[in-house]
């Protein structure tokens, strides 16, 4: 991992990644708090173990070729780099044999943590809170069950999950709101483990995460807004049944540091030079056509917030559909939510009508777009006639002049069969979930008018 020497420097006090010169968390406590919230993501196991170094180390033997001779033949450092990569995990600046999306322990066993979905790469380079755009969880659970099954290791809660719900149909998408639906359907409002028959009737449907430097910003969660903000709220990630409510309990100061530490997070500074004049005009065109929604940059920028219909914003609607007002309100209702009191602060939110305009800022770093990841760069926001209908993105390839990921684009899929591991390569808009459209906002500005947005769209 490389970081970049200009715009980037590491907080002696808090160890946070700040994009600019200095730490702007304030006090003492804010420091302590923000660094063992850090130190809990990258060191604590909250999940039973997904598997260990033995079948991390051989899950080469899966790969299609030429992959795999060239896994082969290569050193243990090299395979273990090349597992990484195929898999969307980055090297610890102190350890590069382990990644930061995994805790690995004295005994080599490897535990997902929040940072697969929430820690990415922008250009190679890992920026925190940037989301994880390379994750292929499915494909890597697969593998794995299949390296497990050859060395007779007992299976993992994900490797059988996998089997009754999808991970995640392409490569930085997950399924993740619905694992959090099928979890809590186990649970009473206390957290207590209650047995109901699974539902088969779940609505899959993938979800690129959020850039998490908006938290501070935001009084609300997620795409729909319907969950308040809180250190317990982020708690449910741990849902598995092998954590009781005791643990809930026992782990929730740990949460409020984890809180802490995504309260601190700055987006990142946009590396390159960036045309003044051009980016004066378009700061021009955004305050007429878009501040109303999405507010002005900077935690004293006013945010308002807004949730906006989905007949207005026109973007995919599952993830709106997903849940119902009773799956929300059980959340909100339930020790996560402090059994409603939470909730008090968003009334509108019970059954939300549309997605909430996140703030843009650092949103040159947070692509793919939209809340499933649909549209591939900034200018293809702007252009919605030329969003593709199939991308795939280079490895870690960025497109500075359209601002987002480097992609191929393609009218059909492959004629030929895929393996899953290459199908999930290829972002099909014309899948459930999966739709391009919509966000037509920046249909009455001409192109003089995009060239500028887009140029003041880096500076955010
Ligand atoms: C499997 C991937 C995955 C993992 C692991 C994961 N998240 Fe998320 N997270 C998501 C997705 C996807 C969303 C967006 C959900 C939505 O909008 O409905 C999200 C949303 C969030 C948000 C809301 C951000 C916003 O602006 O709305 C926060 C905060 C968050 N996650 C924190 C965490 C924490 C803390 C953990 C670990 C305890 C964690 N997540 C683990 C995928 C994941
Ligand atoms: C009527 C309200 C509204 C207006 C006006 C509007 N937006 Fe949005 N914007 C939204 C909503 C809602 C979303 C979230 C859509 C989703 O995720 O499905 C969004 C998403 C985005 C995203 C993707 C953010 C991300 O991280 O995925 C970008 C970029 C964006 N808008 C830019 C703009 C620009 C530039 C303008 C002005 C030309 C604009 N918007 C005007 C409501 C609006």
């Amino acid at each position: 991992m490389k970081l970049a020497q200009r715009s980037v420097v590491l907080c002696a006090a808090c160890g946070l990644l700040v994009a600019v010169p200095r730490c702007r968390v304030a006090t003492a406590d804010a420091h302590a708090a923000a660094a063992r919230g850090r130190a809990h993501l990258l060191e604590r196991a909250y999940l039973p173990p997904d598997f260990d170094q033995e079948v991390f180390d051989a899950v080469w033997t899966t790969w299609e070729e030429p992959l795999r001779s060239l896994a082969e033949r290569a050193s243990l450092a090299e395979r273990r780099r090349l597992a990484m990569e195929r898999y969307g995990l980055l090297p610890r600046p102190d350890d590069p044999s382990r990644p930061l999306q995994y805790v690995v322990d004295g005994q080599g066993r490897w535990t997902m943590n929040c940072l697969a979905c929430h820690q990415g790469q922008v250009r190679g380079m890992a920026i925190p809170g940037v989301p994880n755009s390379t994750y292929a969880l499915e494909t890597l659970t697969e593998e794995v069950r299949a390296v497990k099954v050859r060395q007779r290791k007992p299976l993992a809660h994900l490797d059988v999950g996998s089997m009754m719900l999808p991970l995640g149909s392409t490569v930085g998408t997950t399924n993740a709101v619905i694992f959090g639906v099928a979890l809590m359907r186990h649970r009473d409002a206390d957290l207590a483990i209650v047995r109901r028959p699974p539902r088969f009737d779940l609505p899959h449907h993938d979800m690129d995460a959020p850039a998490w430097w908006h938290y501070a910003r935001r009084r609300s969660l997620y795409a729909d807004g319907f969950a308040p903000k809180g250190h317990r709220m982020l708690m449910q990630f741990l849902l598995v049944e092998q954590n009781g409510p005791e643990k809930f309990r026992d782990w929730e100061a740990e949460f409020r540091d984890i809180e802490a530490w995504i309260a601190a997070l700055e987006p990142p500074a946009w590396p390159h030079a960036v045309d003044a004049g051009l980016a004066a005009r378009g700061a021009e065109v955004y305050r007429a056509t878009c501040v109303e929604c999405h507010g002005t940059p900077g935690r004293g920028g006013h945010y308002p917030e807004r949730l906006v219909p989905i007949g207005e914003v026109g973007t995919d609607r599952a993830r709106l559909d997903s849940l119902t007002a009773a799956e929300r309100g059980a959340l909100n209702d339930s020790w996560f939510g402090r059994f409603g009191a939470d909730a008090a602060s968003l009334p509108d939110r019970v059954e939300p009508v549309g997605y909430v305009a996140p703030p843009l800022d650092g949103v040159w770093a947070s692509a793919p777009y939209f809340h499933n990841g649909a549209v591939p760069t900034l200018w293809h926001v702007l252009h919605p006639a030329e969003r593709p209908v199939v991308w795939r993105r280079t490895t870690t390839g960025y497109d500075d002049a359209r601002v987002g990921l480097d992609v191929e684009e393609f009218a059909e899929l492959p004629a030929a069969k895929l393996r899953p591991a290459e199908r999930r390569r290829y972002f099909d808009t014309r899948k459930p979930g999966k739709a391009a459209a919509g966000h037509d906002f920046a249909e009455v500005l001409d192109a003089d008018e995009k060239r500028a947005v887009l140029e003041y769209l880096k500076t955010l």
